[in-house]
């Protein structure tokens, strides 16, 4: 398999697909990555594949495949970092062989997925992706929301990571060990593409924090930054794991001061 962070450079949102029907063997490949995707919060998310037409499905910016993915889970605390870190692995295995994604928290008919997914009260179902090989060109459609949200760009390096406190930015030149991780968490997908996600490294920690947007708390689905944090969780210990580090997920406010609407959520401790 490729290296990861070959797959995360490359890797984008497919909204476009080239109407080809998957086989069999790929779908089964696909439902075997669902079942190694982990999450360092212990929560047991369920994945589902769903035909468009079986089903009565509809997402109104994906064009040209029938096929999706759908997860959900009882609803409990950090479901929705932990699905963020789950279904991201999905998303690059799917990516290493040739199958395009997207994460879909809003634009899709959520009735009609809900009710597919079985749906229970105490369960929620944040996200969707339809999966299938992209098509040689974009759709109209595709290429305004891209531009809509400078989907093919990222804040730069020091606007996200910190050395020690939130006052000072940190250089690619001054990463270090943290270098690649850090370089993985940059080049993650969000919602809106606002990558809400901060990182103060402190000692042999890297300490992530939520940078909060108005608009996305009140959602009876999840709230999607949160999902975005569980993707930088997920791209931060694959770049680990890369370059060789042994990094250990932990929950452990250290204090540093944040910013307004600026919250802990974990760390990964380097041993
Ligand atoms: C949690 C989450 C929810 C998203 N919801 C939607 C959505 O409802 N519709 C959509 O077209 N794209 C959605 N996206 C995709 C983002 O717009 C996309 O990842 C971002 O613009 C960066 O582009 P890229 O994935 O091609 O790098 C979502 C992404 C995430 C991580």
């Amino acid at each position: 398999m490729e290296k990861y962070s070959k797959l995360i450079r490359e890797r984008r949102s497919v909204r476009t697909f080239d109407g080809q029907k998957i086989s069999g063997d790929v779908l089964e490949q696909l439902k075997s990555f669902t079942e190694s995707c982990d999450n360092p919060y212990g929560v047991p998310i369920e994945y589902r594949f769903l035909n468009a037409k079986e089903h009565g499905l509809k997402s109104q910016v994906i064009a040209g495949t029938d096929e999706f993915v759908a997860v959900k889970m009882k609803r409990q605390p950090n479901f929705e970092e932990a699905l963020g870190y789950s279904m991201e692995q999905f998303v690059l295995d799917a990516w290493s062989i040739g199958i395009g994604t997207t994460w879909i928290g809003g634009t899709m008919d959520r009735s009609a997925f809900e009710r597919a997914m079985d749906l229970s009260e105490d369960e929620v179902m944040p996200c969707v992706s339809p999966i299938g090989r992209a098509a040689k060109r974009m759709s109209l459609k595709e290429t305004v929301m891209r531009k809509g949200v400078g989907a093919d760009r990222r804040k730069a390096f020091e606007e996200l990571f910190f050395t020690d406190s939130f006052d000072q930015p940190m250089k690619e030149e001054n990463a270090g060990s943290m270098l690649l991780p850090l370089q993985m968490v940059r080049l993650g997908p969000s919602a809106v593409n606002k990558q809400p996600w901060r990182i103060v490294v402190a000692e042999n920690c890297a300490h992530f924090y939520i940078a909060k947007a108005k608009g996305f708390e009140n959602s009876a689905h999840g709230n999607m930054q949160k999902i975005d944090m569980g993707i930088a969780l997920c791209h931060f210990s694959l770049g680990a794991k890369e370059a060789g580090l042994t990094a250990e997920f932990e929950i452990h406010d250290p204090g540093i001061p944040t910013p307004d609407n600026t919250e802990y959520v974990a760390s990964y401790r380097i041993m």
